[in-house]
């Protein structure tokens, strides 16, 4: 699989690094990664890690003002993109086409040749214009998954929430090899309950 990946200045980078993480050691997946400019605060600042560290997680790198870069156009397949985390700005630029950086470019192409994209839009609390533009990236095709974290998971630690949502996500583009344990229901739950 081809699968893009760009990391945005949203906070929650650690999502768009353990994306990279874990494909980078699942055969057969070759990653093509976009740090948005802001995004290299919020790495620095929330990982600690610096963008060749970053770079060297994903097969090809590309710089955000590569608009020419081979995934600006539909004739270079991808299987899928991933923005991890999304900004409330990238969100508004795919949302309404506005493709004047490699991120909302290769996004709107994911779109219009009918690829899963999947926005981890990560803000709160979300005002109407937020909503609303969340509504207009879905109607175009776009997959919203704000990264919020499954309780019902039992996380145990913050690196536990981060894995399950981006397991998650990857299994929601076909990546079945990242998949989580299935949930195998309350049946112990329901059984102390009607004790
Ligand atoms: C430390 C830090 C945390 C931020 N967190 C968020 C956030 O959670 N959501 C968001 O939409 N923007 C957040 N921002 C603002 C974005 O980085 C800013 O809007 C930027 O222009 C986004 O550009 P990009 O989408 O090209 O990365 C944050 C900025 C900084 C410096």
């Amino acid at each position: 699989m081809r699968i893009a990946v760009a990391i945005t200045g949203a906070s929650g980078a650690m999502y768009g690094i353990r994306t990279l993480e874990i494909l980078r050691d699942l055969p057969d997946v070759e990653t093509h990664l976009v740090v948005s400019r802001s995004a290299v605060l919020t790495l620095r600042q929330k990982c600690g890690l610096g963008l060749p560290e970053v770079h060297d997680l994903a097969d090809v790198v590309y710089k955000p003002s590569e608009v020419g870069a081979t995934i600006a156009s539909g004739s270079f397949h991808l299987d899928a993109m991933l923005v991890a985390p999304c900004s409330i700005k990238t969100l508004s630029a795919i949302a309404h086409c506005h493709t004047d950086d490699l991120i909302s470019r290769a996004a709107d192409v994911c779109l219009k040749e009918g690829r899963p994209l999947v926005l981890l839009v990560r803000e709160t609390p979300l005002h109407v214009g937020h909503l609303r533009i969340m509504t207009a990236a879905a109607e175009s095709g776009a997959i919203i998954a704000p990264p919020v974290p499954a309780m019902y998971a039992l996380p145990q630690s913050v690196d536990d929430i981060v894995d399950y949502t981006v397991r998650r996500t990857l299994s929601r583009i076909g990546v079945e090899a990242a998949t989580p344990a299935e949930w195998s229901g309350l049946s112990a739950i329901r059984s102390a309950v009607s004790e």
